[in-house]
């Protein structure tokens, strides 16, 4: 079998590295940028930087905001058209995942047509997206998703009420600009729920089936580093090393999702669209359960990783043992519920979502094969 390995993202890293998007955005050409945000990171203040930094590089630029958590086809398309209104040649991404994803998509729908739905990866979409693109430029604002250097886009997709994933290495961006700074001032539930998205890129990367040492390596250190971080982070916002070595285990872990991801994203995704639920924090519901299911076949690699975490056991088998209770763990000196009832998902909605988490494409890289019951199980047990 022939693998592809592949880390092409130009990354700039460090406190004030936000300061160069002008000169960035200069040199790919840009002369006015569509920036795509969030209201929420609109009010906190984190445009101001970088507007100053594009007004010194003497490029225009107009602010799209209409990005919700786990954003809709709808708001992809509003942001498309407010790219060709400004008249813009250029896609600033700032935010968090949501603003990211719908900035790549802006960025694909600047060339192709809508709708959405047939660029979703799991049918073959990847092959519809031929044209060339504006460039594209990402600032993360929190330290989970990693969308900055991924090449993918999560949507939810009108016509299925899906959480769909429109996948492109057409779609990475150009720059990411990594800045501690900007994930200052996240509030603790989301730097809990957003780092757990983190550390579930690197733990599902790493234990997903596939030939990829490159992303293995990556995922690991990138456990560690969330594993080390996270709780201080959480603890103290202000605590900029914390700040950065997060924003690095994110980048690491999207990085390491080119090999895939696993069944905790199958289980994760259905619980946003059907129940709203953060993404971060519908995976941390939902690993613990992963590891103890994919124990059995994949023990030597979740001890490894339980070994990142931080377990201090000598023997792989106890190791792996552990490693369900140090994420739990984890879960709760983060101040994150245990389970699905306290997030207020019923019972009975449990059969309907292992067929949901069933249809995701995401299980199929995860390293034991999972049934509809095996996903009424997994939900089970995490609720
Ligand atoms: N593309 C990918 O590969 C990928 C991977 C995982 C998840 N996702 C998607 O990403 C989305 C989730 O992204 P997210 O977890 O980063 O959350 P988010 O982007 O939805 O942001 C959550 C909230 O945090 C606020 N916020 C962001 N940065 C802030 C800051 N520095 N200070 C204060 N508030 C801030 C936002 O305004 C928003 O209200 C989901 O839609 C998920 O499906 C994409
Ligand atoms: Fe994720």
């Amino acid at each position: 079998m022939i693998s592809t390995w592949s880390f092409p993202t130009r990354i700039l890293h460090g406190e004030g590295a936000v300061e160069l998007v002008g000169a960035e955005a200069r040199s790919l050409g840009g002369r006015r940028a569509l920036i795509v945000t969030d209201p929420g990171v609109r009010a906190a203040g984190l445009l101001t930087r970088i507007e100053a930094s594009l007004d010194a590089a003497g490029i225009a630029y107009e602010v799209f905001d209409g990005v919700s958590s786990n954003p809709l086809e709808a708001e992809a398309l509003s942001g498309a058209a407010a790219f060709r209104d400004a008249g813009a040649d250029m896609i600033l991404g700032v935010g968090g995942g949501s603003p990211l994803d719908v900035s790549k998509l802006v960025r694909l729908l600047a060339a192709h047509r809508p709708p959405l739905e047939q660029y979703d990866d799991a049918r073959g979409g990847a092959e519809k997206i031929t044209e060339p693109m504006p460039p594209l430029v990402t600032i993360p604002t929190t330290a989970g998703t990693g969308s900055e250097v991924g090449r993918s886009a999560v949507v939810t997709i009108q016509a299925t009420n899906k959480k769909t994933v429109i996948f492109s290495p057409r779609l990475l961006a150009d720059v990411a600009i990594l800045d501690p700074e900007l994930t200052l001032g996240m509030p603790p539930h989301i730097t809990a729920a957003t780092g757990m998205d983190a550390l579930t890129h690197c733990f599902e990367a790493y234990c997903a089936k596939g030939h990829h040492p490159m992303a293995d390596a990556i995922a690991l250190a990138g456990l560690e580093l969330a594993g080390r971080h996270l709780e201080r982070a959480f603890r103290d916002g202000n605590d900029v090393e914390a700040r950065s070595a997060m924003l690095e285990a994110s980048m690491m872990g999207a990085v390491a999702f080119q090999k895939g991801l696993g069944a905790c994203h199958s289980m994760a995704h259905p619980l946003s669209t059907e129940f709203g639920i953060h993404h971060g924090l519908a995976n941390a519901l939902c690993l613990p359960s992963v590891i103890e299911f994919n124990r059995v076949v994949a023990q030597a690699r979740i001890a490894r990783a339980a070994r990142a975490l931080g377990v201090r056991e000598s023997d792989v088998e106890t190791l792996a043992f552990e490693c369900a209770g140090a994420v739990r763990k984890l879960r709760q000196t983060l101040g994150l519920p245990g389970g699905l009832a306290e997030v207020g998902v019923p019972e009975e909605a449990l059969p309907r979502l292992a067929e949901l988490a069933f249809e995701d494409p995401c299980h199929a890289n995860n390293p034991r094969a999972c049934t509809v019951d095996d996903f009424l199980s997994l939900y089970k047990s995490a609720y």
